[in-house]
């Protein structure tokens, strides 16, 4: 496994291997890894001849400073696994390289990033498509690998590979979960025991929702009355949206695919997690 921290080596690198004609694999992440990345780069591994995984912790969007400053960073370790899962390249460069100037781009596709993670974190998906679009720009992958957890992320990655007209495919992967139901996250690490355990109780309740029968709404109030009641836990938002643009719908019928994001606060520091279930 070759590490590399500047573009040039990257491109070097890459250069050579599609001079080959081989495929390409690019996995972007921001370290901590855990199982959940693993899948994905397992997935690349099996799909491509190459793959390149980023780990950069993106200052453009973390709009709270706090959040950026505790975030575990664990770079040996992630390369561990990374070897492990049979990744060919790890880009792994600091601030100055990524952004020698401020990315001053703004990208705006709503309501797809205005809505739910966009309107509680203002500039969170602006910074994502600034760091996605440049990785994109470095690597010219032939498939990149994201993560369902993360739903609206896709969806807004979505909207910009069509906007900038990049020529690869985005391939979504299904969430992995503890065995308790816990969507792996690297923030998990930051829960005490007790706050880890009562976590798990978020993907029950969303489980749940989906076997009751109920209406639009009677589902979202269920989900918030059923989770505000937990210690230690609080609903920041549950909405439940068309599965592709991401606007609310009042009714089962009124898309295709319908899905339930939730972010919830847990515990006191608050550490915030977010999950989705599909309805439909
Ligand atoms: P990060 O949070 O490190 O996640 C990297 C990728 O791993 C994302 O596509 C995310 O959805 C996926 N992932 C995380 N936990 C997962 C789980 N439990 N199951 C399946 N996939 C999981 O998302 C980011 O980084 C950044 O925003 C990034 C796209 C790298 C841009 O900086």
């Amino acid at each position: 496994m070759n590490i590399v921290n500047k573009i040039s080596e990257l491109r070097l690198a890459l250069d050579e291997c599609r001079g080959r004609g081989c495929s390409i694999g690019l996995v972007p992440t921001m370290g901590a890894l855990h199982e959940g990345h693993a899948s994905l780069v397992r997935r690349s591994v099996a799909e491509n001849d190459v793959t390149v995984v980023s780990v950069f912790l993106n200052p453009t969007q973390f709009n709270d400073p706090k959040d950026l400053e505790r975030y575990p960073r664990t770079l040996e370790a992630d390369c561990e696994l990374l070897e492990a899962c049979g990744a060919d390249i790890v880009f792994a460069p600091g601030v100055e390289e990524v952004y020698p100037e401020p990315d001053t781009r703004c990208f705006s596709y709503p309501p797809t990033d205005s809505v739910m993670e966009g309107a509680m974190r203002p500039g969170h998906f602006n910074g994502v498509c600034q760091i996605v679009s440049k990785l994109f720009s470095y690597v010219e992958p032939d498939k990149a690998y994201f993560g369902e957890k993360d739903y609206q992320q896709i969806a807004v990655i979505r909207r910009m590979v069509a906007d900038l007209g990049f020529g690869l495919e985005i391939v979504p992967c299904p969430v992995i979960r503890q065995a308790d139901g816990l969507a792996m996250s690297s923030r998990n690490t930051l829960l005490s025991d007790e706050e880890r355990q009562t976590a798990a109780n978020i993907y029950r309740v969303l489980n749940e929702s989906r076997t009751l029968g109920l209406s639009v709404q009677q589902t979202h109030d269920y989900v918030v009355k059923e989770i505000d009641a937990i210690p230690m836990l609080e609903v920041q938002y549950f909405n439940i949206v068309d599965g592709d643009t991401l606007a609310d719908v009042s009714s089962w019928d009124e898309a295709q695919s319908i899905v339930g994001c939730i972010t919830v606060f847990c515990g006191e520091k608050p550490i915030r997690l977010i999950d989705h279930i599909r309805y439909k």
